[in-house]
């Protein structure tokens, strides 16, 4: 054989390995980071005697990396496992996220620096009882999904969510926030719930842009001014109760052929109402 098909073949051959080795290390790696957070999370939850962390409850992995947690309900919190965010930044391979309905008050801040964590698509931290303001979320670059409804989060928004320009649910409702509208720059926004805080002020123009808005929930804060809704063709529900909103409804709102759930009562609305209304399954003025 040629000398030159040798080196060919060893070439493949040292490829191949390394390409092993980065693979296996990877979920090798992985395992020992599973295995230290399965000490703050109870037994009867992750049975820790069948070796491989992809099988254990709530775990989800592709070619052994986990990729999912669901760790809803699990009685989770910050003094039975402290070491649980931090670990949690090694996982570099996480998409999804559920730490919803625990009892997390406080994430370190070291969360948010976190640098491991900018694949993941989907947080869900509500029902944790998280005190304390909101913190900057700028390094979760890919979040799609954000749910931290009932939680005990207050002040303001500000820019703290400015970052996340993939953003399609965000869910910040039954909280304790005093701020005005926070002006997102998420303009892939489906779906935002805001209900059950005290923002307060006007609602910022910059929703008419967000042409993908197909349910908006604005209820029981402490809103006044007018509905700058006008143009958004795929809104499904629109929910306004319980503000001081005032003036008359937008002519162009009637006109929102997918709109179907629109609530407005509870507010200081005047003016006629439109007899195009009657295409909504439910409207509640
Ligand atoms: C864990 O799994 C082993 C074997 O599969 C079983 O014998 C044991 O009872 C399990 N422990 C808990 C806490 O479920
Ligand atoms: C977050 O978790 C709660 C409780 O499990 C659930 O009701 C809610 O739908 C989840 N949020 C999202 C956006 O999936
Ligand atoms: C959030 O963090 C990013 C990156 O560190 C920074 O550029 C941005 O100004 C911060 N935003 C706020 C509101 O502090
Ligand atoms: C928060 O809002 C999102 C989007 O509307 C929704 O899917 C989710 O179920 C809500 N979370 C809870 C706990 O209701
Ligand atoms: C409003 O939020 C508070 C917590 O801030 C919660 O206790 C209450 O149940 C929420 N109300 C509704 C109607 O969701
Ligand atoms: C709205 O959704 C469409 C289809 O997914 C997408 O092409 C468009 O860029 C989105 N608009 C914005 C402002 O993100
Ligand atoms: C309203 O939406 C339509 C279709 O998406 C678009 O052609 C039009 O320019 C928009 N008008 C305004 C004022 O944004
Ligand atoms: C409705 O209220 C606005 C201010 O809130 C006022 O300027 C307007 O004249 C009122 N219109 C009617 C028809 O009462």
């Amino acid at each position: 054989m040629e000398i030159r098909y040798v080196l060919i073949l060893l070439r493949f051959i040292v490829f191949f390995f390394c390409f092993f080795v980065v693979i296996v290390h990877g979920a090798q790696d992985q395992k020992s980071t599973m295995l230290e957070l399965a000490k703050g999370i109870p037994s009867s939850k992750w049975n820790t005697s069948n070796s491989n962390p992809c099988e254990w409850k709530g775990v989800s992995c592709s070619s052994s990396r986990v990729t999912g947690l669901v760790l809803s309900g699990f009685g989770l919190s910050t003094s039975f496992s402290p070491r649980f965010f931090e670990l949690l930044c090694d996982l570099s391979s996480l998409q999804s996220l559920d730490l919803s309905s625990n009892s997390f008050s406080i994430i370190p801040t070291s969360f948010f620096s976190c640098k491991g964590l900018s694949r993941l698509k989907y947080l869900n931290l509500s029902c944790n009882g998280l005190t304390g303001r909101l913190s900057n979320f700028s390094e979760f670059s890919a979040l799609e999904t954000l749910d931290l409804s009932f939680n005990n989060l207050k002040g303001v928004v500000g820019l703290n969510l400015n970052g996340l320009a993939q953003l399609k649910s965000l869910n910040l409702s039954s909280n304790l926030f005093n701020d005005n509208i926070p002006a997102l720059k998420a303009m892939k926004l489906e779906e935002l719930s805001l209900s059950n805080n005290s923002f307060h002020g006007e609602i910022p123009h910059v929703f008419v842009t967000f042409e993908n808005l197909t349910f908006l929930d604005f209820s029981q804060n402490s809103l006044t001014g007018s509905i700058p809704i006008g143009n958004l063709s795929k809104l499904q529900k629109l929910l306004l109760s319980s503000n001081q909103l005032e003036g008359s409804l937008p002519v162009s709102l009637s006109k929102i052929k997918a709109l179907s759930i629109f609530a407005a009562i509870q507010n200081k609305f005047n003016g006629s109402i439109y007899s195009s209304w009657n295409h909504f399954l439910r409207a509640v003025f």
